[in-house]
């Protein structure tokens, strides 16, 4: 059964009524364009046809008009009830419920009149592997409480609204571009993202190639500290600099400059401002069908992130290592996400494809002891209301 039918027969089965609304949105993936989106830079990612979906019912009877249940399918039908009053506590057990109480308590913040409901929720994006699955969670659901209270609120709003529950309630320092994309996202292309204006520009993702998503199964393990120390080296430097963002950094005044800097700070705002330039270059590539380009950016993105970041694993470099040497300019591959773990992103002929199936099946448990998930994705659009 699809994932939109399963969840709407959990919720009458769970409410013994049918659910009114329907919404989704999804997970995504960054083609290039990493850790850039702190920084006020460009990020280049497609959202995948893989969602989160939430069922929804405004609640009637009177008195529990401000009264929200919860049932989460994907964490054994656990479930959650709470009232709309702000602010909201979080909840004492659950990370999945805090997503809910975050993002409906950051709506309430912006002085948004939320209506009690029922929800069902479920997913089928893998988490904690670096494909945005609590994005997609926080997208759908700010559309979910919106619509059911009859306000409007754009794909842009929505998305900062899911970043401001994830900073200030989840407690993770992420940028936007998650649920930028989530909220965004384009049948058929990737979004070139100027993360401070926020404006987008969709680049078709030819139909000749596939967006194929390899996931290590490395554990991610010190994710968010990581995070939040690059998040600090960034600004650091941009102060050095004497600007808001590494954004306003060139390449001329970092070279003149970069002595001024801690060693380590150097590394940072080098790969965030070569990552920059790679990816305004990478979205023309695309538009343009020049796969050699973009294969060697993608190649210089992911060393970037393995020598100065330093946010890779080995065995995300061993996957990206045996990839890049069978593909060659043909196509590109490079770890996608936060790093530590997680996924690699390949842009690979269609025809292709089966080889570089078979060549991840066959080499990359032998190099790591490992076995890898692989998805063959499409460019998928973004969050909305499932009208049937
Ligand atoms: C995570 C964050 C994003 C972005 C990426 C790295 O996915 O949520 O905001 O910073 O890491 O590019």
């Amino acid at each position: 059964m699809e994932l939109v039918q399963q969840v709407q027969q959990a919720f009458a089965e769970h409410y013994q009524q049918q659910g009114e609304f329907t919404f989704r949105a999804p997970g995504r993936v960054n083609l290039i364009g990493e850790h850039t989106d702190y920084n006020d830079g460009f990020v280049l990612p497609c959202a995948i046809n893989y969602d989160t979906v939430v069922v929804a019912r405004r609640r009637d009877d009177a008195g529990n008009d401000k009264r929200v249940r919860v049932l989460a399918l994907d964490y054994q039908q656990q479930v959650d009830e709470f009232e709309l009053t702000f602010p909201l506590a979080k909840h004492p057990q659950y990370q999945w419920a805090n997503y809910v109480r975050g993002v409906a308590n950051s709506l309430m913040q912006k002085g948004f009149n939320l209506v009690g409901c029922d929800l069902a929720i479920s997913g089928n994006v893998p988490q904690g592997v670096g494909l945005s699955s609590s994005a997609s969670l926080e997208v759908a659901l700010g559309l979910t409480y919106s619509t059911l209270a009859g306000v409007e609120l754009s794909s842009r709003d929505n998305a900062l609204n899911g970043q401001h529950a994830e900073n200030n309630f989840v407690g993770c320092n992420c940028g936007i571009m998650d649920q930028l994309i989530s909220a965004q996202g384009k049948v058929a292309h990737a979004l070139l993202i100027d993360c401070r204006s926020l404006d987008s520009t969709p680049v078709s993702v030819p139909t000749d190639m596939a967006v194929m998503i390899i996931n290590s199964n490395v554990k991610r393990g010190l994710v968010d500290s990581e995070y939040n120390t690059r998040r600090r080296q960034c600004e650091e430097a941009a102060t050095i600099f004497g600007v808001k963002a590494l954004r306003d950094v060139s390449w001329t005044t970092f070279a003149a400059k970069q002595g001024e800097l801690d060693p380590l700070v150097a590394k940072r705002a080098r790969h965030v401002i070569t990552e920059n330039g790679r990816t305004e270059l990478a979205a023309k590539a695309l538009a343009a069908h020049d796969i050699k380009l973009l294969s060697r950016l993608m190649a210089e993105s992911h060393l970037s992130m393995k020598h100065d970041f330093e946010i890779t694993v080995p065995a995300i470099d061993a996957l990206v290592e045996m990839i890049g040497n069978t593909l060659g300019d043909t196509g590109g591959v490079r770890m996608t996400g936060g790093g530590f773990g997680g996924c690699v992103v390949a842009l690979v002929p269609q025809g292709r494809v089966d080889e570089i199936r078979a060549l991840v099946e066959r080499q990359y448990p032998l190099q790591t002891g490992l076995n890898a998930g692989i998805f063959v994705c499409t460019a998928s659009q973004g969050a909305e209301q499932i009208l049937a």
